[in-house]
């Protein structure tokens, strides 16, 4: 028989062969924890989503103060106010639950862990869309000022960074020149800028308290199966003052955060949202897959997909298996 002269196997022999040879390497260093904060006496964990809670201020600061020990870079701030009404008063109220939280937050770690607030309605507004109602539609032009009111609110309790996640149109550019006129103008923006209308993120809006009331997302988030589209709603964010950009959810449009890694040169998020980690948390926990196994490949994926930057609530379980 005549002798092969490629054998890739040959750098498959041992572990530290395989950890010599590796392309792709995910560290706790790429990860941002979202996190919900919440208005009511207890904190409480999310039944669909196990492991991950709504805090109240305190707890909050308490696990951050771990979280911070255990070296992740930043967390996200979602909040559950005492009560919605129809114009999402509640995200960007002063004392509203989110900046109370980053005032507190400041206190408890300093400046030893990020702080990235979500900048949306859909958890302030009773009837549960990203922004205000006209003519039976979520209305464009007059969100903004609102979206605007709340970066300005979070900036100023102590943000490290804007992230929106409405999807309206020109929120970027809104966002940028009230931070700017404020005084902030070191503060980044992290845009959701490739956001799909997504059956993933059921558990999230049990969490939050924030499934809309009539309708659905498909006027305002993307159509999932645009891919052109996606470059273009993030050329349009990175034009308007975006310094990091978004594609989300993560597992099911791999495709995408490939080509918005080809194609932009900012650095680039992928959200692992509820729905994703749910179903891991729900296989593991039927004895279908391994846990830790699964988490670190789709983290892999991706990374290897062009990721710099992981939101995902397997982040805290990562940190400590990982050190
Ligand atoms: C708010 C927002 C949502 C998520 C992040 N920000 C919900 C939505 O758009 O319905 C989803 C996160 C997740 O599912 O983990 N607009």
């Amino acid at each position: 028989m005549r002798e092969l002269i490629h054998r890739p196997r040959r750098l498959r022999r041992s572990a530290a062969m395989r950890r010599l040879v590796r392309e792709t390497v995910v560290t706790k260093n790429d990860l941002l924890y979202p996190m919900f904060v919440t208005a009511e006496r207890e904190s409480r964990e999310i039944p669909s989503m196990p492991g991950v809670y709504r805090y109240t201020v305190d707890a909050l600061c308490r696990e951050v103060e771990k979280i911070a020990k255990l070296g992740l870079p930043a967390i996200m701030l979602f909040g559950i106010p005492e009560e919605k009404d129809a114009v999402g008063s509640g995200g960007y109220a002063e004392d509203g639950i989110v900046p109370r939280a980053i005032r507190s937050l400041r206190k408890a770690i300093g400046d030893s862990i990020l702080i990235v607030p979500d900048v949306c309605l859909c958890e302030y507004t009773a009837h549960g869309h990203c922004g205000i109602i006209e003519k039976g539609d979520v209305a464009n032009d007059p969100t903004l000022e609102l979206l605007a009111r709340a970066a300005v609110c979070y900036a100023e309790a102590g943000a490290d960074v804007i992230a929106p996640s409405d999807m309206m149109d020109g929120r970027v550019a809104a966002i940028r020149a009230a931070l700017d006129t404020n005084g902030f103008t070191q503060t980044p923006i992290l845009a959701y800028s490739a956001k799909y209308a997504s059956g993933f993120y059921g558990p999230f809006r049990e969490a939050a308290d924030s499934a809309p009331q009539f309708g659905d997302r498909r006027t305002y988030q993307m159509d999932p199966p645009n891919r052109r589209e996606a470059l273009r709603e993030i050329a349009l964010d990175i034009e308007e003052g975006a310094d990091m950009v978004m594609v989300k959810p993560g597992l099911a449009y791999l495709d995408i955060l490939r080509e918005a890694r080809d194609n932009f040169d900012v650095p680039l998020a992928v959200y692992n949202v509820s729905g994703e980690y749910s179903m891991v948390k729900a296989a593991a926990r039927n004895g279908w897959i391994e846990e830790a196994r699964v988490v670190d490949e789709i983290l892999t994926a991706f990374k290897r997909a062009g990721a710099d930057i992981i939101l995902t609530y397997h982040a805290l379980d990562f940190a400590r298996r990982h050190g």
